[in-house]
């Protein structure tokens, strides 16, 4: 790989201690993802402090509302110069292409790079049964695979995906569509409360193109030699 695919999510409460885990760890990983504890604890402010080192960013807000709404929100992602963000791709095919063209119109009009938006399709806390109970028939494979196809035909570059999905979503969606993956650890290292895992190689074997990689990172004793250890078994 001629990038480094780590994306290191900052999942701590407030601003000190997420620019403690970026300037330790800038150099040696690809970019650094903020979510919604993060990001409703220290705003958007965090965001542009993150990018002021230098390091890409990935906003994982996972916007879902109506067309006009998500497109406002990912106007002001763009503005605020993110690598990535994600959206539902159960928002619908307006919500993904109203969501795609304001990232391609915001990044023409403010001369931002272009982020990725990529597709959130089932969310991995939720199983057959769960997916049911809220009136989607069918089994969890069939609806991520529907909605990955359907976030593909509506324009957006790139999903995010289950270690388990990488396969079967390479086999049903263009290669140009980037995949972006959690549940990443490598063989060394404590599971947690991750159920279905793989290692940084199978998952980019399989085709993934970013991982998703915390705890076996952050909780290392030396997180830099951690983040270089999965660079180098790639
Ligand atoms: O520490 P760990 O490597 O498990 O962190 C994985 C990150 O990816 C966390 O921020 C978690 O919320 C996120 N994530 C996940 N599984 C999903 C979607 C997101 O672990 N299906």
């Amino acid at each position: 790989m001629d990038y480094n695919p780590i994306i290191v999510p900052l999942d701590v409460p407030d601003r000190d201690a997420a620019m403690a885990l970026v300037e330790r760890l800038t150099a040696s990983v690809g970019a650094f993802k903020i979510g919604k504890e993060l990001f409703v604890n220290a705003g958007p402010a965090i965001v542009r402090e993150v990018r002021a080192t230098g390091a890409d960013v990935f906003l994982d807000l996972k916007f879902h509302d109506i067309p006009n709404t998500v497109a406002g929100a990912v106007r002001a992602a763009t503005r605020l110069d993110v690598q990535m963000l994600t959206i539902h791709s159960s928002g619908g095919r307006d919500m993904m292409s109203a969501a795609e063209n304001a990232a391609q119109e915001e990044s023409r009009n403010s001369e931002q790079s272009l982020p990725l938006v990529l597709g959130v399709t089932v969310l991995t806390s939720m199983d057959t049964g769960d997916i049911n109970e809220v009136g989607v028939d069918g089994d969890v494979t069939a609806q991520v695979k529907r909605l990955a196809k359907l976030a593909s035909t509506s324009g957006l570059r790139g999903l995010v995906c289950s270690p388990m999905e990488i396969e079967l979503l390479r086999a049903e969606i263009s290669r140009e569509v980037k995949l972006v993956t959690p549940g990443i650890r490598p063989a060394s290292s404590d599971i947690q409360d991750q159920k279905r895992v793989m290692t940084p190689a199978q998952a980019v074997q399989a085709g993934a193109d970013w991982l998703v990689i915390g705890r076996p990172i952050t909780l290392a004793d030396d997180p830099v030699s951690a983040a270089k250890a999965i660079v180098d078994s790639l």
